[in-house]
């Protein structure tokens, strides 16, 4: 299986266009909002989010490129962790493809269909296939498991509409290889640890590196008390996901979803020495894992 990292970058993106931070003044390479493609044969590709930034993202990578035929593209469809807008806004950019597939918890249809109504919108523009997720499923040659992660809803959404809300995908190929994606944890989830006991690899939320990141004395001023809101787990400290990780050595560890305050953006920081002594990584967009 070939996994591709589109954009590992927070809502927003790094740099974030209204932000004069420390980090976003720094130079350091741009990172495109969290998107990965998988396939199992480099032929077909699923999306898992869309991130608004995925019209680049897919005429960035050679994989993704139309072919042969006039309208073909090897992107068969996307599944969905979450409804928030920078995993989703990005379904209205590929509103040109038709007849994708498109796979989320149902809570997260029933969004997309009434606080934010893509379905409607985008059927008026192609005929797509919008599914709820069974536990498990199969998608061209590879095996879908769904994980249950929290409730926790977008800020625009007004419908209480059941949970799951968001949701961790492990993808398995007949070899036995498997990535687990999670760019959205609240916190270290009960049974993530048997979810990922056999993971090759795992792509996992990084958003924020300390609990108290945008309130801390270098980033006054981007957001404070937004931090807790957001409902992201920290990388550091001691219940952050670094400490969890050095419980499951031998896999490829991933860091996504980076906000812009994150000091791991900078490959040369203290804080992203820690992450690489732990045995995990933060790679730029455009990377390519083979599972
Ligand atoms: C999040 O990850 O918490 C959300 O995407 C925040 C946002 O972009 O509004
Ligand atoms: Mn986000
Ligand atoms: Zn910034």
């Amino acid at each position: 299986m070939q996994v591709l990292l589109l954009g590992t970058a927070a809502g927003g993106g790094f740099p974030q266009w209204n932000c004069a931070c420390r980090m976003c003044t720094a130079g350091l390479p741009a990172r495109t909002q969290d998107c990965v493609a998988i396939s199992a044969d480099g032929a077909g590709w699923y999306l898992i989010n869309a991130s608004p930034d995925i019209r680049t993202q897919i005429l960035s990578a050679p994989a993704l490129a139309a072919g042969p035929g006039p309208r073909d593209t090897p992107v068969r469809g996307a599944l969905l962790t979450d409804a928030e807008l920078d995993h989703t806004l990005g379904l209205a950019m590929l509103r040109e493809g038709a007849g994708l597939q498109v796979w989320a918890p149902p809570a997260v249809l029933h969004a997309l269909g009434t606080d934010f109504p893509l379905q409607g919108i985008v059927s008026r523009y192609g005929s797509w296939d919008w599914r709820p997720i069974p536990e498990t499923f199969p998608i061209d040659g590879l095996s879908v498991t769904v994980f249950p992660v929290s409730g926790k809803k977008p800020k625009y959404v007004r419908s209480t509409a059941d949970g799951p809300w968001v949701v961790a995908y492990k993808i398995t190929d007949p070899s036995g290889g498997s990535v687990v994606y999670a760019p959205c944890l609240k916190t270290w989830p009960d049974g993530f640890d048997e979810l990922i006991e056999d993971a090759t690899c795992v792509i996992l939320d990084g958003t924020f590196y300390s609990p108290d990141e945008m309130s801390g004395a270098t980033n006054k001023g981007v957001g404070s008390g937004a931090q807790r809101a957001m409902g992201h787990i920290p990388i550091a400290g001691p219940d952050g996901s670094l400490a969890r990780i050095a419980r499951h050595p031998g896999k490829r560890w991933i860091y996504t979803h980076l906000n812009n305050t994150n000091p791991i953006l900078d490959p040369a920081s203290r804080e992203y020495e820690e992450v690489l002594a732990a045995g995990a990584e933060a790679p730029l967009d455009g990377t390519l894992i083979t599972v």
